[in-house]
């Protein structure tokens, strides 16, 4: 079964084929971050503007690259949200335009689910139970599965995402956006030991918190305190990841399952690979880095297993800009 799916839900336009919702057939990414750039963050109408030029392209290159006709085709996937809501339109009109163009079904799958779903895009196919870390821009949410389609959220941020996070620390520190790869590579040069930085361990629930050891390194930075770029950046990146292991592992051990998910933006982040792996006897596994950011390839996976369960949309499919996992 080959899926066409496509996502705009933020600054990436999207279009990728996926076949039986874990082979790659094609996975075609048009970047905005050298746009946003010099903002320092996302401009919402800058975003949907720009996917309005690159989707059909990105659609036609991905079609191209997997050697694809709109016959070969079973169905289109697309992300319905959570999401910018011009940016998401974009995805949704084009995706309609398509199935009834072609005569294909089509269904609206939760960017959060895709991200986790990236997971079925290496080799060899995740087990239930199971304990998935989405830890993207927008969201760090701890999700139990029993499984497909099957969300328990355990635990989620109360204020920052660890994404926003990164990207909020990096501008503290003058490290550029976005701040993810920017903290990560920055890191490499300090020592995570000069800075001290708090931990909200939130004790007794699933929840994360990241907004107080942002608001520390503010501080510290306001009052010249942080001397060295690189030392703020692997302090910060430490305070994080401890948190974040930590947390993951306890909930996994606490549910008896049988392997630990990493999903979203910041799974690409090296440290948080090392420490979980090594630090966690359940196994722990995690996709590779172009698949954690956001792509269609996993919406492509995610729609997969949604058709398999008879999870059809019609043509009057919307976008839910603040929808939820669970
Ligand atoms: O999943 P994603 O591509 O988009 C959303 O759905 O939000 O995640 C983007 C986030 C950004 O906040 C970015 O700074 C973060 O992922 N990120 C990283 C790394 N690469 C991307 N954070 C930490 N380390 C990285 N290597
Ligand atoms: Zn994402």
């Amino acid at each position: 079964m080959k899926i066409l799916g496509i996502e705009t839900s933020c600054d990436e336009t999207a279009a990728a084929v996926v076949e039986d919702g874990v082979k790659i057939l094609s996975n075609q990414i048009a970047s905005q971050v050298e746009l946003h750039a010099r903002y320092g963050g996302i401009v919402p109408e800058v975003a949907s503007r720009q996917h309005i030029l690159a989707i059909i392209p990105i659609i036609e290159q991905a079609m191209s690259e997997a050697e694809a006709t709109w016959d070969d085709l079973d169905g289109i996937a697309v992300t319905i949200g959570p999401g910018l809501a011009g940016s998401l339109l974009v995805g949704v009109n084009v995706a309609k335009a398509i199935a009834l163009a072609h005569g294909l079904p089509i269904t609206g799958v939760n960017h959060l689910e895709g991200h986790i779903y990236a997971n079925w895009l290496t080799n060899s196919t995740p087990r239930f139970p199971l304990v998935c870390i989405i830890v993207s821009g927008g969201h760090s949410d701890l999700v139990l599965m029993r499984g497909n389609g099957d969300y328990v959220v355990l635990g989620r941020t109360r204020d920052d995402a660890a994404g926003e996070a990164f990207d909020k620390a990096a501008r503290i520190l003058g490290l550029g956006y976005p701040g993810g790869p920017a903290i990560q590579e920055a890191a490499r040069n300090g020592n995570a030991s000069s800075i001290q930085l708090p931990r909200a361990w939130l004790k007794g629930t699933s929840d994360f918190s990241f907004s107080g050891v942002k608001t520390a390194l503010l501080r510290l930075v306001e009052g010249g305190k942080v001397l060295s770029k690189a030392d703020g950046a692997a302090s910060f990146q430490e305070a994080v990841i401890d948190v974040l292991v930590t947390k993951t592992i306890a909930v996994a051990k606490e549910h008896r399952v049988k392997q630990i998910l990493l999903a979203g933006g910041v799974a690409s982040n090296e440290l948080l690979r090392e420490w979980l792996v090594k630090n966690s006897s359940i196994p722990v596994r995690f996709p590779e880095p172009v698949l954690c950011t956001d792509n269609a390839a996993m919406i492509a996976a995610c729609g997969y297993f949604r058709f398999k369960a008879g999870k059809v949309d019609g043509l009057d499919l919307d976008v839910i800009p603040s929808l939820r996992l669970g």
